[in-house]
């Protein structure tokens, strides 16, 4: 088990000490949105960041209320008055990954109105998390 978590303590560290020692960043996919398309994508992705802050601060406090409120922000109703055609315009891929992202919030809220365990919920803060990841691996915008 101790040997399992040290190999994935090195590959998480490889790709990093890769790159200080300069080589370049991996290639991601090329976006090219709209202006306006692209502004409620990034403004999407910054109500994210407010989410996964606010239910750390909650959690903190252990006022699972208000775990559930910040996740609920960031679930499948959130995506407030997307401009048109937004759906279509991003790849299959990429809208996979951000529905994946939205059910794993409301999912969160679920759980953590129900449950009220701190474990549950880091555990899935974390497994958000890699959803943030994972994209960001994968793409970029670009003209
Ligand atoms: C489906 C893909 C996808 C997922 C999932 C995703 N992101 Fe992003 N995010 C992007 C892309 C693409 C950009 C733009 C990168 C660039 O600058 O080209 C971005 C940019 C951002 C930005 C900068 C916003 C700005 O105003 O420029 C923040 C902050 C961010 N993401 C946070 C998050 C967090 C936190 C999560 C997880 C809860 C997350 N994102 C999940 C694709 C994703």
């Amino acid at each position: 088990m101790k040997t399992f978590k040290a190999l994935g303590v090195l590959l998480c560290v490889l790709p990093m000490l890769a790159w200080a020692e300069g080589e370049k960043p991996p290639e991601r996919e090329v976006m090219k949105l709209t202006s306006e398309h692209e502004a409620h994508v990034r403004y999407e992705m910054r109500g994210f960041l407010v989410s996964l802050q606010g239910i750390n601060e909650a959690l903190a406090k252990q006022d699972f209320e208000a775990v559930a409120r910040y996740a609920r922000q960031s679930g499948a109703a959130a995506p407030q008055a997307a401009p048109r055609g937004l759906g279509k315009a991003l790849p299959p891929r990429f809208r996979e990954m951000g529905s994946t992202t939205h059910a794993a919030f409301d999912q969160l809220a679920v759980d953590a109105a129900t449950m009220g365990d701190t474990r549950v919920v880091l555990e899935q803060v974390s497994g958000i998390m890699k959803n943030c990841i994972q994209c960001h691996a994968a793409y970029r915008f670009g003209k």
